[in-house]
């Protein structure tokens, strides 16, 4: 991938020009004075319609944005990462999590041999899954298996969690539980629930080397062993991993360790066997359709121009947001329960990827990378933050995700979701005008000098920023789509900002330093710290009877 600093091209410049003439931009007044406004920015691909018009944007930002995309040679950088060259050049690894859901007759001669390995270990989960349901693979004491516990943490966790929470309404009589965080506690709860002569124990690490992962795995296994037997651990303990031999040694039998590949990174491999607590809860053909879904997205970045191409579209909005407005975070907002996690996964997903200083050529950046995102689903967080976003003064450009069908029929509920998933965008957009404020405050039988003390407290600026993604339902197959597109918006930013988005070195040292601690811990040691660890030390010391 060519390496291009973005501050440095002609567009960039064009964009600083363009955002200080744009500073009085008004959304109200747009739509006003263009009858297409919102046709003009609305992206639409079979179930997905994406309305971008709600944002601080004209037909020349988007050109600029466009041409800025260019000039960072975005369309090379797609070829590079959807033929598998190794452009997560600091691990020397391809990007190929598009590999895990093209169908070989679709493969391009250059990753044919990547999706082959794809097929052939989805097989091998596959197979195994629908043994377990349909009962050919029996638990040590001769029943059926009906809970599952996965064990891991990060990409090894947040996708198969936020996938299986999405896809509640497709789920079997497998129930899967998630142990994640190496708090004991969080260990002990999920046993309480469960029965171990019945449960499937996943363990997914792909360097099988992760301190969170196997403490969990050696306790559950250890609680396993007491309430069962040793020799019913081969049976109840599988392993999603590119390190077989650290699985034997764990315990895992050879033929029940589903491998994982170098050119799929640990946060973008929910599609690979990673997804096996999915697959096991959901089934088979629901996970099927969850790659058709994300490989449909992949299509569509690929060969969509880069004007209508909605992950291309989103990346460049989020650019112009963070670089030139300075706008810290993004929230995303889904107005469903089902996709609760969908903050969480996105988390790791953006901020692992593209929270980078240094940029492609090793230099440091004088320019904004990453941002923040955050969110809770709609309509419970319009009772808790939407306060600061309406009224407060920080810029969050804001996602709106709703599924224009419920997955139950239940109008009265329905309709009122989807009225308060309209009325935000609109109400963030139009805002509230201190004469609108004084027209309802003469309405009440307040004193003149009441009204005018309460006036601007009522007062909301609007202009805020929001895009709506609208989808027909919810379903295995776009639940896949949507995450496909959260990728590649990852990818596009990435290649604009010059950086690295498929390492995480910055998670590395946290782990050393932990490690260190632990040693120190573990013989009620405090010295050799900074005064505040030494003082915290000791307290935690003292606390410890
Ligand atoms: O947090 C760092 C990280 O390496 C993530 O990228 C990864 O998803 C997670 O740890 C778990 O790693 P593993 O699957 O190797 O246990």
């Amino acid at each position: 991938m060519k390496n291009v600093n973005p501050t440095e091209t002609n567009s960039w410049n064009i964009l600083k020009e363009h955002y200080r003439n744009l500073k009085n931009f008004d959304l109200k007044e747009a739509f006003a004075g263009n009858p297409s406004r919102a046709e003009n920015f609305t992206l639409v691909d079979d179930d997905f319609y994406v309305d971008l018009s709600k944002n601080l944007l004209t037909t020349a930002t988007r050109d600029a944005l466009v041409a800025l995309a260019e000039e960072c040679h975005l369309s090379e950088a797609m070829d590079s990462y959807f033929n598998g060259e190794p452009i997560n050049l600091t691990e020397g690894r391809a990007v190929l999590h598009t590999a895990l859901r093209t169908p070989l007759a679709k493969a391009d001669d250059k990753v044919k041999s990547f999706v082959k390995e794809a097929l052939e270990s989805k097989k091998k989960m596959f197979d195994y899954v629908d043994q377990i349901h349909n009962g050919d693979l029996l638990a040590s004491n001769g029943e059926k298996f009906d809970t599952v516990v996965n064990i891991g943490i990060g990409g090894s966790d947040l996708g198969p969690v936020m996938i299986y929470q999405a896809l509640e309404a497709y789920q079997n009589n497998l129930k899967v539980h998630f142990v994640s965080n190496v708090e004991g506690d969080h260990v002990e709860e999920v046993l309480k629930k469960i029965q171990p002569e019945r449960t499937l124990f996943v363990i997914v690490s792909k360097s099988f080397g992760t301190q969170e992962t196997l403490t969990n795995a050696t306790t559950i296994r250890n609680w396993f062993t007491g309430k069962v037997n040793a020799e019913a651990v081969s049976q109840h303990f599988i392993a999603v991993s590119s390190n077989v031999d650290r699985a034997t040694a764990f315990g895992v039998d050879e033929n029940n360790i589903f491998p994982m590949f170098d050119w799929v990174g640990g946060r973008f491999s929910l599609w690979s066997t990673v997804g096996m607590s999915v697959a096991l809860g959901v089934g088979t053909s629901n996970f099927q359709e969850l790659l058709d879904g994300a490989h449909s997205m992949d299509v569509h970045f690929k060969e969509t121009p880069l004007l209508e191409n909605i992950p291309v579209q989103l990346a460049l909005l989020t650019i112009w947001y963070n670089n030139f407005f300075k706008a810290e975070s993004e929230a995303v907002i889904p107005y469903t329960q089902y996709l609760q996690k969908l903050p969480a996964y996105l988390q790791q997903a953006i901020m692992e990827s593209n929270g980078k200083s240094v940029d492609r050529t090793g230099e440091s950046v004088d320019y904004q990378t990453g941002n923040i995102v955050w969110g809770e689903p709609g309509t419970n967080s319009q009772h808790a933050f939407f306060q600061l976003i309406h009224q407060g003064t920080k810029l969050i450009p804001a996602h709106f995700i709703a599924f224009a069908k419920a997955k139950y029929p239940q109008p009265d509920h329905h309709n009122k979701l989807m009225a308060n998933f309209f009325a935000q965008t609109e109400a963030l957009m139009n805002g509230k005008s201190e004469e609108e404020v004084k027209a309802d405050l003469d309405q009440t039988d307040l004193t003149e000098i009441e009204k005018k003390r309460l006036q601007p407290f009522k007062v909301f600026a609007g202009n805020k920023p929001t895009t709506t993604i609208l989808i027909d339902e919810l379903s295995p197959k776009s639940i896949g789509k949507l995450v496909a597109m959260y990728e590649h918006k990852i990818f596009v930013e990435g290649v604009i900002w010059n950086v690295y988005s498929y390492d995480q070195w910055g998670v590395e040292l946290g782990k050393i330093l932990a490690d260190r601690i632990l040693d120190d811990i573990e013989q009620l040691k405090s010295d050799g710290h900074d005064a505040s660890t030494t003082a915290l030390l000791k307290q935690f010391y003292s606390k410890l009877s």
